[in-house]
């Protein structure tokens, strides 16, 4: 016999169990790997040879950004979540109205929570929409977040961002928060960022809000440090895209063959990161009847993570049809989560 824990019992009484308050919609194409295949084959075309970052985040991917965040190098997940352990609350009250809460590369959403905690001690009910390429990802925190709150209705998409935006936009919302933390806007050059948050704009109405969490310039040693941690886990996550290759493509990429580069390129503000191929080698990737060459040395790139200054992101937001109305900063002055009202 289960014994239900008494709490449980009312909760079940009086609230519609998780599955009946999480709808998620499953954009991610019908046929996944056809992306993947398109976007490796151009890639690897490419001169210099790059892969696109949002291919990180498989299943281990998704699990191995989860471990990079627990590293003590890697700074920016610990100091926006201080931010929002001190100003949640500021931060919700700066945005008038009940909130429909949307996030962009939601990812856990373990800091989120500090978000709809303080959203829910204004508003009795709260829709969250959160938005990632990762299926798995959504899935595994709608459902966590569900059984802390019974108060939270999911209304989920796993899409790329531009398609999750066009959903967005078809659905009329309340007053809406949006989230776009991790300082996952780090990964768009600017002409990209302009268009993304142009295109974020565009879904949101005048007063609505957008928090960007944006990392900030700072001694490149510590910056350096963050990408390239003492356990590897970082560079377990950025081989993983070979990994990825291996298993869905057909590949025959041996990791050993390769090592992973991260460094700082000051005059672009930017931490620069590649997967070095250590020796001169042909790899064939079957599902694309394809074999491509690497030179010893040569370098594909992966990611690049752009480092703001406050100036900076007021620009951002005014090229955008944004006014940055407020930052908060975390002790150590190393990240920002930055307010910006739909003008
Ligand atoms: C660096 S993680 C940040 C996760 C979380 N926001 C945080 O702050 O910890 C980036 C997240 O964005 C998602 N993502 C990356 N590229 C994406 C894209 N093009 N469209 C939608 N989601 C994407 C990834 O799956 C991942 O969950």
């Amino acid at each position: 016999m289960v014994i239900i824990p008494r709490e449980e019992t009312r909760l079940a009484q009086t609230e519609p169990a998780p599955d009946q308050r999480l709808y998620i919609h499953n954009l991610v194409k019908r046929d996944p790997l056809a992306n993947l295949a398109d976007d490796v084959r151009k890639g690897l075309a490419a001169q210099p040879k790059r892969f696109l970052p949002k291919y990180f985040y498989d299943e281990l991917g998704s699990q191995l950004f989860e471990a990079i965040c627990l590293l003590p190098e890697y700074y920016l997940t610990r100091a926006e979540n201080e931010i929002f352990q001190r100003y949640a609350g500021e931060i919700v009250a700066a945005v008038d109205d009940r909130i429909t809460l949307v996030e962009m590369g939601s990812g856990s959403a373990s800091k989120t929570r500090l978000i709809i905690e303080a959203i829910l001690q204004r508003q009795s009910q709260l829709v969250f929409m959160p938005v990632d390429i990762s299926r798995t990802a959504i899935e595994s925190s709608s459902r966590i977040l569900l059984q802390s709150y019974p108060k939270l209705t999911i209304d989920a998409y796993a899409a790329d961002y531009f398609t999750g935006l066009a959903e967005l936009g078809k659905k009329p919302r309340k007053r809406t928060l949006a989230l776009f933390l991790g300082s996952n806007i780090s990964n768009f050059d600017i002409g990209e960022a302009l268009r993304f948050l142009r295109a974020l704009r565009s879904v949101l109405n005048k007063g609505d809000a957008l928090l960007l969490g944006a990392d900030l310039k700072k001694d490149p040693a510590i910056l350096e440090a963050a990408y390239n941690d003492a356990l590897g886990v970082t560079s377990a996550f950025n081989l993983n895209v070979l990994a990825r290759i291996n298993r869905e493509l057909g590949g025959t990429f041996d990791l050993h063959k390769f090592k992973h580069v991260a460094f700082y390129n000051e005059s672009m503000g930017r931490i620069e990161i590649y997967i070095e191929s250590l020796f001169t080698q042909t790899v064939r990737i079957e599902k694309l009847d394809l074999e491509v060459e690497f030179a010893a040395g040569e370098l594909i790139h992966t990611e690049n993570s752009y480092k703001y200054d406050l100036a900076g992101i007021a620009r951002l937001a005014e090229e955008t049809g944004f006014a940055c109305s407020r930052t908060w900063l975390d002790s150590q002055e190393r990240f920002s989560s930055n307010l910006l009202l739909a003008s």
